[in-house]
This record gives structure tokens, C-alpha cells and sequence, in this order.
């Protein structure tokens, strides 16, 4: 029988506090279901996001018991314990309000790891072939479907140290790049993913990759980047 969830919600920024709400337990009910019926039916002044509710966007990661993860995707049968839930911001990023974290850190570091195609032709020459199951098309092939959720940036100790740290999201984007031919900015790359708060920054401790919702690993893609950054650094070309 469908009982009543306790759901304890971070309010206020990054100086509020954890606020208890009754909710109704319903089947087949999410993590956003829980915080979407406190916003409508007990205080409209609660602030979150979400776009899609079918993971797509990327736009409603939460920390829920604990641990980053998507709310939309995310059932509370899986995840609540004794009926309790605790709810809050993304980890790692400053607070907007409430369940809302501030991501602007989180996308400027996809630009200062180049995470950005660079053309390398224009759109009059013809179209590059390039072999579908080609070994380095396959390589970025592994990391492309990254929605940039954050939920990696969040779980990553080495971003709550080390705050110049550019972090898995930004290194996994840097290294499809660095394996797609068409692209012509990999010196700039390299040169961005080499320096200080690089992936030589990481420990691989792979959390990223556990907590991955699309089970990406961007530990693999931070290792290639390690492995490309020496080749580069030795002589080897990038
Ligand atoms: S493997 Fe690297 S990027 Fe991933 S969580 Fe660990 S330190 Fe962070
Ligand atoms: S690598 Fe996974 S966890 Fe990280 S931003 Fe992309 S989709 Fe989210
Ligand atoms: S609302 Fe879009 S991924 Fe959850």
C-alpha cells in the first residue's frame, strides 16, 4: 500500500538548510515526481530544474541521498531508505537556490578545455568520409553521447580539492574532439588539457564513470588524453 515518503529539501543558497515535507508515495513515482508535487501541492517558492523527464537534457541533476544523479530517471523505490528521501543541490557547484545549482563553472570549463570543434574546412569543400567503424572514430564514438548533466562533476573529489580542476565532463568532450579528424584546433586542445587543473590532475578514482547515468567513462577518456598530452610532450606529434 502507498504510504508517505519523508523528503527533507534544501532551501535557501549555499547558507540554507534542509526543510522536512510529507509526499505521498505513489507507483512507479521519481525523484523529480517527489520534488515537481512539493513545488505544486506545498510551496510554490521551491526553485529546481528539469526540462525533458526522460533523460535527454541534462538539466535536472540532484543530489539525492547522498549521491548526484538524475532526478527524472531516478525511482525512489531504488533509493529511498525507510521511506526517508534528502534532496539537494548538485555537489561541487555554488547555489542559485534551493535544488538549483549554478552551472556556469561547470559549461566555462568545457571552453577552456577547447570542448568546442574547431572546422577545419568550410562548408563549400565536400564532406569528409570517415569510416564508421574506423579505431579512432570508435574512440570518440565511446564518450559522444555525454548530455552534460553534470552528475560526474559533482561526484569528482579531485573538482572539490582542486576548484581549477577542469573535470571529467569538460576532459571526456576534449578527448571526442581530440579523436575527430575533422577537427583542427588539437594543438590549442592539447596545449588546454596539459596544463595545470588537466587531466593530469586526475586520480582516477572513477567515481565519474560509476556514477556516469549513460555509463560513459570518462576516466578511459581522461587516460587517453594523458596518454596523448606525453606523446605530444616527447616529440611524438599530437
Ligand atoms: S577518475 Fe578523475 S575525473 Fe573521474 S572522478 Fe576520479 S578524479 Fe574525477
Ligand atoms: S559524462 Fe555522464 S555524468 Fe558526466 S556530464 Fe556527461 S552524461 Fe553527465
Ligand atoms: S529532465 Fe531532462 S534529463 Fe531529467
Amino acid at each position: 500500500m502507498p504510504g508517505t515518503l519523508q523528503v527533507s529539501l534544501w532551501r535557501g543558497g549555499s547558507e540554507g538548510r534542509y526543510v522536512d515535507y510529507d509526499v505521498p508515495q505513489r507507483d512507479s513515482q521519481t525523484v523529480l515526481d517527489v520534488v515537481t508535487f512539493v513545488q505544486r501541492h506545498l510551496d510554490a517558492t521551491l526553485s529546481y530544474r528539469f526540462a525533458c523527464r526522460v533523460g535527454m537534457c541534462g538539466s535536472c541533476a540532484m543530489t539525492v541521498n547522498g549521491k548526484p544523479r538524475w532526478t527524472c530517471r531516478t525511482h525512489v523505490s531504488k533509493v529511498a531508505k525507510g521511506g526517508k528521501l534528502t534532496i539537494g543541490p548538485l555537489a561541487n557547484l555554488p547555489v542559485i537556490k534551493d535544488l538549483a545549482a549554478d552551472m556556469r563553472e561547470f559549461f566555462q570549463k568545457w571552453q577552456n578545455a577547447k570542448g568546442v570543434f574547431a572546422p577545419s574546412k568550410t562548408r563549400k569543400d565536400p564532406v569528409a568520409p570517415i569510416k564508421p567503424d574506423d579505431p579512432v572514430r570508435l574512440a570518440a564514438n565511446a564518450g559522444i553521447e555525454c548530455i552534460n548533466c553534470g552528475v560526474c562533476y559533482a561526484a569528482c573529489d579531485t573538482v572539490r580539492w582542486n576548484k581549477d580542476y577542469l573535470g571529467p565532463a569538460a576532459l571526456n568532450r576534449a578527448w571526442t574532439l581530440v579523436n575527430d579528424e575533422r577537427d583542427a584546433g588539437q594543438g590549442a586542445r592539447l596545449d588546454a588539457v596539459s596544463a595545470e587543473g588537466g587531466c593530469l590532475s586526475c586520480h582516477t578514482h572513477e567515481s565519474c564513470h560509476d556514477l556516469c547515468p549513460l555509463s560513459l567513462n570518462p576516466t578511459a577518456s581522461i587516460a587517453g588524453l594523458k596518454r596523448r598530452a606525453m606523446k605530444a610532450y616527447v616529440g611524438g606529434g599530437e
